[in-house]
Parts: structure tokens; sequence; C-alpha cells
């Protein structure tokens, strides 16, 4: 049985104005059911551990409503960093916290902001993955890339070993330039870094103390105190010295290169729910070929000869159109967005200029 952690911060700024540092996305509903995009990343992994075994690491601004949102888990899983130091300070805390109890330990860390169209399938390709992580690999799921994305990782792949789907990873490169990106893209010798990771806590941690040393030490060092009367007192000491830095470029590069990392290719219909339009793309459009998501979306849209809208009505009042096309509108009480759909990408600059304004 693994553990699950599932590192939960970052503020998805291309869904703004839905998805807001106070409110971040994996706390939305953006499945199309009533759960959170959070929820249905504990649900999806259940098969695999217990409540116990699970963990979400997630900061002092959302651990209130990560804790209302799984009532399911022991309060004592869900750790909770006093600032954003990035994925792999989250990620490494909660596998030095795993390593004190069970040094031999197997987890998996599953981003808390994806969709995935076949959970089962997921579970079992996870179970393939726990089989190279028991082998000492630093595993990772691919997935099969279908456009020049420059916000993910890439994975090289290298001949398979054995007879499973396994394929060792001879390049990790992450958030590649436009212009590597279609390079990759072109060869197709690549498949998308998912987000997903499976490792033993030993081989992580073994790893993070050559690559990332201030690190290794920092967490060790909390791990330490964790659950005693010293926690909050070395945390607060040493949480924000720890480097700001993602686990992909801060572990997963270099352990492609030092070979100790290798892939499970996934096809489970996944999804980084990044912004508005891929929203529209994965979530079912009603029969004019609109999306209305939210709650009681269809009781406050009215759309007359209008198709592939995404409309996100969360300000209680009626948002209508007539003869639009291919928009992207979101309406919350203090702010509306009108963007078209191909534009989706660039609504970050709307947050970058507020965050300059102050
Ligand atoms: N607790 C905590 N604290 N979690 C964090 C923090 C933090 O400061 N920063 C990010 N996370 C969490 C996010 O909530 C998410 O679950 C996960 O770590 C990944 O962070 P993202 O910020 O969403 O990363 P990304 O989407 O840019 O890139 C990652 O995912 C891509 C696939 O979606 C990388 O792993 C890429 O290689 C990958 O392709
Ligand atoms: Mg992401």
């Amino acid at each position: 049985m693994i553990y699950v952690v599932i590192p939960a911060g970052g503020s998805g700024t291309r869904l703004w104005p839905l998805s807001r540092a106070g409110h971040p996305k994996f706390l939305h509903p953006f499945t199309g059911t009533s759960a959170s995009l959070l929820q249905a990343t504990v649900q999806r992994a259940a098969p695999l551990t217990t409540p116990e075994r699970t963990m979400v690491v997630t900061g002092a601004a959302h651990a209130a409503a990560v804790a209302r949102q799984l009532t399911g888990l022991p309060e004592e899983n869900i750790l909770v960093e006093p600032s954003p130091r990035d994925s792999c300070a989250a990620i490494a805390l909660a596998a030095a916290v795993i390593a004190v109890r069970d040094p031999d330990a197997v987890m998996g860390s599953f981003a808390a902001d994806h969709l995935i169209g076949d959970p089962q399938r997921w579970v079992a390709t996870v179970r393939e993955a726990v089989r190279g992580a028991e082998q000492g690999l630093l595993m990772t799921v691919g997935i099969t890339p279908t456009r020049p994305e420059t916000g993910y990782g890439y994975l090289q792949t290298g001949e398979p070993v054995g007879d499973g789907p396994m394929r060792p990873v001879v390049e990790f490169k992450e958030k590649p330039t436009a212009e590597v990106a279609e390079a990759y893209l072109r060869s197709g010798r690549y498949l998308w870094n998912g987000g997903m990771f499976v490792w033993r806590v030993s081989a992580f941690l073994a790893e993070l103390a050559r690559q990332q040393p201030a690190l290794h030490t920092g967490v060790t060092a909390i791990a330490a105190a964790w659950g005693s009367d010293e926690q909050d007192d070395v945390l607060g000491a040493v949480w924000p010295t720890l480097p700001k830095i993602s686990v992909d470029y801060a572990v997963m590069e270099g352990a492609a290169s030092a070979g100790r990392v290798a892939t499970v290719p996934g096809d489970f219909r996944w999804n980084d729910v990044g912004d508005f339009h891929t929203l529209g793309e994965v979530l079912p459009a009603n029969a004019d070929g609109n999306v209305l998501l939210g709650g009681d979306a269809k009781a406050e849209v009215l759309l007359h000869d209008s198709s592939g809208m995404v409309v996100v009505p969360q300000s209680g009042r009626l948002v209508a159109g007539v003869g639009v096309r291919d928009l992207i509108v979101v309406d919350t009480p203090d702010a509306l967005l009108v963007c078209p759909r191909d534009r989706a990408q660039d609504v970050k600059a709307i947050v970058d200029e507020l965050k300059a304004r102050g």
C-alpha cells in the first residue's frame, strides 16, 4: 500500500478571475461534477491507499478550506506550509515526514489540478509505476503530447527494458521554449511529464540530498520535529530559508541525466486544467456547443444564437448573450472577464498587471 501525497498550492493565474490567490483552482469544481479538483484527486487515488496514508501539503491560507473539503482525512495528514516555496519543498516535506515513520515506503505525488477521464486506467498505470519505484527508480507518468505546449515538462524516452510498459527517461526537460517544444513534438521521442511521480521515499531523498542539499537538510530537520512540541518553531525557522523551486527543475532533470528516472506511458484522458479554453474542451458542451460551468449554471445563463462559448456565471446575476461565438465569459462578483477562446493563455497578462499595480 503506497502513500499518496497531493501538493496543493499555486494560484492558477490563467483561470483568473475564478482562480485567485485566496481561492486557487484545486478548490474549484472544475470537474463538471460537484467535486473540486482536489477532492477528485483524493477520490481517484483511494483504491491505491488508505485515508491514513493520504496526505495533502498546502499553504496556511488554504488549510481550512482543504480540511473542509476532505473530511475523510485525518486532520494531521494535512501538512501546512507557512508560505509557498513551490512544489519541491512541499513534496520533500511529505517525503521526509513519511520516511521518519516508514523508511521503505513508496509514495506517489499527484498534482491537485488535473482532470482524468478514466480513473480506473489511471490506477492501473500508477500500479505499473509502483513496480519501477520498487526497483529504486524515480517514476513519472508520461502523456502523449498533442501540441507544443511550453507549460509542461518533456520526457525523452529510451528503448523499453523488459516486457512491461516502463521506459527509461534519458532526458527530462521542464518547460522548454516554443521552438524546442516544437522540435520535441516533431521528433516523436518525447512524452509530456504528467506531474505524477512514484518513488521510494529513500530514493527521492537521496536524490534531493545529492542535488538540493539545503532542501534536504531543511526538510529532514522539520520532519524530525514533526508532531512534537517543537514542530512550529522548527518549521517557522527553517521553511522560509528553503529554496523556492519546483521538483521538476530541482530533482527530476538531474535525476534523469543520472539515469535514475523511468516512465510509464498513461492513456487515461489526462488534462491539466490550465485555462478556460482547455476547460471548455474537456467538459461536456450542451446541444448548442456551449459549456456552462458552475453549480446551477443553466439557470443563470441565457444564450441565443450563440456557440462555442465557455460561460462561468459566479456572480448570482443572469449572464445573457446574443449572436456571440467562441468567447470566454467569467462573471464573478468583483470582476468580469471577456476573452476570445483562442486568447485564453493570455489571461495571465491581466493577473501580472494587477500584481504590478499592487
Ligand atoms: N503545497 C504546495 N506549495 N504545492 C504547490 C506549490 C507550493 O508552493 N506550488 C505548486 N504546487 C502544487 C500544485 O498545486 C500542483 O498540484 C503541483 O504542485 C504542480 O504545480 P504546478 O504549479 O501546477 O506545476 P505546472 O503545472 O507548472 O508543471 C507541473 O505539472 C505539469 C503537468 O501538469 C510539472 O510537473 C510539469 O513537468 C508537468 O508537465
Ligand atoms: Mg499544473
